[in-house]
């Protein structure tokens, strides 16, 4: 793998003082009603931002925000962030209202060295996602130096995050994108045992990271609704638990790539079980799943196994939640799983929008080794996969 260079060599090598410094940054949150909730991806880009302001750049701040298809979408604004971003850098922050083409253009001519602004939302133009070369000069054409921060958006390969990046004269690596390179890198030569616990809902979103984990994973430990894809794999009775039938000859080869390894896959023992989805129904342990009865949450005996895995590791990998954790009292699984983390000695990496959020409303952010603001992309990393973003840098 070529260096990816690094903003300690950008800052060193020539002044940026006076140069427009395009920084693709992941600041793809949620908001509601025009205010930010979460704004944990926006404070960890901070430390680039801050960077380069104080060197003189005129800081050209870019990115997405959900899934608006290709058109300009109110609720996918960027504006709501801009105000959010301004209050934490603590200095103003230009919104501007397209992120090409003449609003663009002018704002960023008008932008004094060491000012901050932000361009509203990539995604409202199709041309992002498609990559389309023409998108991507017009966006290089407000560049003089191209910096990429938005680790959790290394994964696609989009005008901003990869097509223009060739385009523009000098490149850098942000400070968060060099960081979760730097600790997710554990997870691919770890201090042994590793143990990884994958939760979530689909098998089928994760059946490549399962595939490379059964393999080089000491243990790997499965919860959420695709457990229940694994024990039909089993044969064991999943009562109307959410099982991908499509995908059972899949978790079955995992099984399969595990044993053949010599590796250990963790399924559940107990279950908390209910009769509907929702947070007024009864529910009860089981360790069993009845007809008629599905999964909500692994269950206390397979948390018990779970965590003391974890307290022996050498390195833990946690992505994705053991049951449906936006509910109470379906929550005590992946809460459990969190604090075992927490209170394991090993380097520990958590991604996933749901883990994170776990770990931090249990106030346990402090005694992780890192919490990486990737979801998917720190997924496709621990395969071993090369990033598109990280990719086009290392040239
Ligand atoms: C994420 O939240 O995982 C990233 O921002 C990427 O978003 P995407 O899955 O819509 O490309």
């Amino acid at each position: 793998m070529a260096a990816v260079p690094s903003l300690d060599q950008l800052l060193s090598q020539a002044p940026v003082r006076g140069q427009r410094v395009f920084v693709r940054a992941d600041l793809n949150v949620p908001t509601k009603n025009g205010v930010v909730g979460d704004d944990t991806r926006i404070r960890a880009t901070l430390p680039t931002l801050r960077r380069l302001a104080s060197a003189g750049a005129r800081v050209i701040v870019a990115s997405h925000l959900g899934r608006p298809k290709g058109k300009a979408d109110p609720q996918y604004s960027l504006a709501p962030v801009a105000k959010r971003l301004s209050e934490l850098l603590g200095m103003p922050v230009v919104f501007v209202p397209d992120c090409v083409g003449a609003a663009a253009e002018s704002a960023v001519e008008k932008l004094p060295s060491g000012g901050v602004a932000l361009l509203e939302n990539l995604r409202f133009h199709a041309e992002e996602e498609k990559n389309d070369p023409t998108f991507a000069r017009r966006l290089a054409a407000l560049a003089d130096v191209y910096v990429n921060d938005a680790f959790g958006t290394a994964h696609r390969a989009h005008a901003s995050t990869a097509g223009m990046v060739g385009l523009v004269p000098r490149v850098a690596a942000g400070d968060l994108l060099q960081a979760e390179l730097q600790h997710l890198r554990v997870v691919l030569e770890p201090i042994r045992p590793l143990v990884c616990v994958l939760g979530g809902a689909k098998v089928s979103d994760k059946i490549a990271v399962l595939e490379a984990l059964a393999e080089r994973a000491d243990v790997l430990a499965i919860g959420g609704a695709m457990a229940y894809t694994f024990l039909r794999a089993e044969g064991e009775p999943t009562g109307s638990s959410r099982v991908e039938e499509d995908h059972v000859s899949d978790a079955r080869r995992v099984l399969q790539a595990a044993a053949g390894a010599g590796r250990r896959i963790l399924l559940p023992v107990d279950h908390v079980v209910a009769e509907k989805l929702s947070a007024d129904t009864p529910s009860r342990v089981a360790k069993q799943i009845p007809d008629g009865w599905l999964g909500v949450d692994i269950g206390p005996e397979t948390a018990a196994i779970y965590a003391a895995e974890v307290r022996k590791a050498g390195t833990v990998f946690w992505n994705g939640p053991m049951g449906v954790f936006e509910i109470e009292s379906f929550a005590k699984g992946t809460e459990a799983v969190a604090r075992a983390i927490a209170d394991s000695k090993a380097v520990s990496v958590v991604g996933g929008g749901d883990s994170l959020a776990a770990v931090n409303k249990l106030g346990l952010g402090s005694r992780v080794t890192h919490l990486s603001t990737g979801g998917g992309a720190s997924l496709e990393f621990v395969q071993g996969l090369t990033l598109p973003g990280v990719a086009a840098l290392e040239r």
